[in-house]
C-alpha cells in the first residue's frame, strides 16, 4: 500500500489515538515491546499525558497516511548531566495494514534527523528482542550497530527472549 505520509509529534490533543495504536501494539506483538497489554491498560491517563508533551527531547512521533494514526515512534534523551549524550528509541510501531511500505524507515528516519539537530547530543539507542530479524535490519540499514545482548532479558508466558542492544553515533568522525 503506498500512500503519502505526513510525519509530526503527538500531542495532548492526539491521546485517544495514541492510547489506542499503543494498546494494539503491546497486545499484537507481545514479544516486540519491554511493556505489557496488561501494563499498558493499568496505566494512568497522566503518563500517556507525559509522553505527549511534544518536547523536542522527549516525544511520540506519529505517522499519518489520510489522517489515520498508522504508525509511531517514541524518543527519550536522558536528563543527568552526565548522560545527557545519550538519548533511546522506543516503541516503534507500524499498524499491520501499513507494513512493507515504508513508514517503520520514515519514521526511524524522522527521529534521526531531529535528534542530530539537538546540540550536545551523541547518540542514540535502541535495543530489538532477538526473535525480530526484520527490525534489527531496520535498524542496521540506518547505520545502528549491535554493542551487546543481554540473556533473557524477556521472559513472556515462561518463555525468555534475548534484548539486542544497538547504538547510531549522530556525529562520525568523517573519514
Ligand atoms: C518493524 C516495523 C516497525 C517495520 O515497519 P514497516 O513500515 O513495515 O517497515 P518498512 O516498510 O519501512 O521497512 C523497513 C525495513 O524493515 C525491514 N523489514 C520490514 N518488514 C520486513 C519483513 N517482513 N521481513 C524482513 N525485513 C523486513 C526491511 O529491512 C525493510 O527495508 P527495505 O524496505 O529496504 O527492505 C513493523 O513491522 C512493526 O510494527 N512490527 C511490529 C512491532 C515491532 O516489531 N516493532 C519493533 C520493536 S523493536
Amino acid at each position: 500500500v503506498t500512500a503519502t505520509i505526513t510525519l509530526r509529534l503527538l500531542e495532548t490533543n492526539d491521546l485517544d489515538r495514541y492510547r489506542r495504536l499503543r494498546l494494539e501494539a503491546v497486545r499484537a506483538e507481545p514479544t516486540a515491546f519491554g511493556s505489557s497489554y496488561e501494563t499498558e491498560i493499568a496505566a494512568r491517563a497522566d503518563k500517556y499525558r507525559d509522553r505527549l508533551t511534544g518536547s523536542a527531547e522527549n516525544y511520540v512521533l506519529g505517522a499519518f497516511t489520510d489522517d489515520q494514526l498508522a504508525g509511531m515512534v517514541g524518543f527519550v534523551r536522558e536528563t543527568a548531566p552526565r548522560r545527557a549524550h545519550v538519548a533511546s528509541v522506543w516503541g516503534l510501531y507500524v499498524a499491520p495494514r501499513w507494513r512493507g511500505g515504508g513508514i517503520g524507515r520514515t519514521l526511524l528516519a524522522g527521529v534521526i534527523e531531529r535528534a542530530r539537530a539537538l546540540p550536545g547530543l551523541e547518540h542514540v539507542l535502541i535495543t530489538v528482542v532477538s526473535n525480530n530479524p526484520a527490525a534489527r535490519k531496520l535498524y542496521e540499514s540506518l547505520g545502528f550497530t549491535v554493542w551487546g545482548i543481554e540473556p533473557a532479558a524477556l521472559k513472556v508466558d515462561g518463555v525468555d527472549y534475548d534484548d539486542i542492544h544497538l547504538l547510531l553515533h549522530l556525529h562520525p568522525p568523517a573519514r
